[in-house]
């Protein structure tokens, strides 16, 4: 069999669910890409740190460099989060020709395409399923099978945490403080809750998704965004008492004249909307457009195992298919910078 290489960027919750993933199903991975597919280096801060997932000392580093310039490291996956050093190790495993896998929505979102540029001008690819929705294939979905189709609207849950947190407020009067602990003990949360909590990692990917379905630059700043420290339980049992529930929303939606509006906002969600019966952990998605109507996509938001299933779709997809898909080069609408 072909060994594919993997260096692997940061190994907290997300890390530990690629290792676990990778070898729990080493057998339909391998069946499925005739691949055998091993991590064989692994960033981390702290190497004495206690692990779920444990390697061998030897397999870990605090140096991002020499896993990224190591040339028998075939596609490099980073799961550190954050900005930096994320951008340079990942521009650097570009350089150094390796394909690259990414979650990390706020890299992505605020790049603005720089990362995905340099890779394609390098015939390599940088892909970032796992930066959206969890274990749901949404990406892949917007950026290739809706060729036949305008998109018009996306509308969804798109924080795990948050809908976590207000599921418990709603159905056991957690407090938001609680609600929260709990979230961040199940590995759900961002390193700095504040992104979750406040509706910024929403507005990451509510704009990475109107860049593919709507042909927008990516603009976190021209989202109109609230979070959800607002809320109380009785703002929850008031809403349940008109036959609502209260959800986190991300919105985008082309108007008439081609602007594009994209809010993150909790909003009042009727029992009868099928948002409504979304809890917990999952997210979901809805995608209107002119030749297929609406489509709808649900499933968990956030956590290791949904979120090593996306990376591993990425890694698939790289062996089937190493090159680049041809980019857009013009973009079709405006984003409004005016709030909906
Ligand atoms: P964690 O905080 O659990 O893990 C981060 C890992 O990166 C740790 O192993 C940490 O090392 C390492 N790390 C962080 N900064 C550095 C640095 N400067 N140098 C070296 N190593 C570093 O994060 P998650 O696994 O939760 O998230 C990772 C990424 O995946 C983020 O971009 C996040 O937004 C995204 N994501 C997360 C999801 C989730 O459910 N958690 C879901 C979808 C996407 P050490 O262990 O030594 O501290
Ligand atoms: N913190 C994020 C969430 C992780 O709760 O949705 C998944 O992107």
């Amino acid at each position: 069999p072909r060994v594919v290489r993997i260096g692997l960027l940061g190994l907290g919750t997300v890390g530990a669910g690629v290792v676990k993933s990778l070898k729990t199903n080493h057998q339909p991975i391998f069946e499925k890409t005739g691949c055998d597919v091993q991590v064989v280096r692994t960033l981390v801060r702290d190497p004495d740190k206690e692990r779920v997932v444990r390697l061998d000392r030897e397999a870990l580093t605090t140096d991002g460099l020499e896993i990224v310039r190591d040339p028998s490291i075939d596609i490099v996956i980073e799961v550190i989060g954050g900005i930096e050093p994320a951008r340079t190790l990942i521009r650097e495993a570009l350089r150094h020709g390796k394909h690259v896998i990414s979650a990390n929505k706020e890299l992505i979102a605020k790049d603005e395409g720089a990362l995905i540029a340099y890779a394609e001008k390098h015939g390599l690819r940088l892909m970032y399923e796992a930066s959206v929705g969890g274990g749901i294939p949404i990406v892949r979905m917007v950026e290739t099978y809706l060729t036949a189709n305008r998109v018009y609207a996306i509308r969804g849950i798109l924080n795990g945490t948050c809908n976590y947190i207000l599921t418990r407020m709603e159905e056991d009067g957690q407090s938001f403080a609680e609600a929260l602990r709990d979230a961040q003990s199940l590995g759900y949360a961002e390193a700095d809750p504040e992104s979750d909590v406040e509706g910024f990692d929403t507005a990451y990917k509510l704009s990475i998704l109107a860049n593919l379905a709507f042909s927008v630059p990516s603009s976190v700043a021209a989202i109109d965004r609230f979070g959800i420290t607002k809320l109380q339980s009785d703002d929850l049992s008031l809403a349940a008492r008109v036959g609502c529930t209260i959800k986190l929303i991300g919105e985008a939606r082309v108007l008439e004249d081609g602007t594009v509006l994209q809010s993150v906002t909790p909003r009042m969600i009727p029992r009868a909307d099928s948002l409504a019966s979304v809890r917990d952990v999952f997210n979901a998605v809805t995608i209107t457009a002119d030749v297929v109507g609406e489509l709808s996509f649900m499933g968990r938001g956030a956590g290791e195992l949904p979120t090593a299933s996306a990376i591993i779709e990425d890694l698939t997809e790289i062996l089937r298919s190493p090159v680049p898909r041809v980019r857009r080069d013009q973009y079709r609408h405006t984003v409004s910078v005016s709030k909906s």
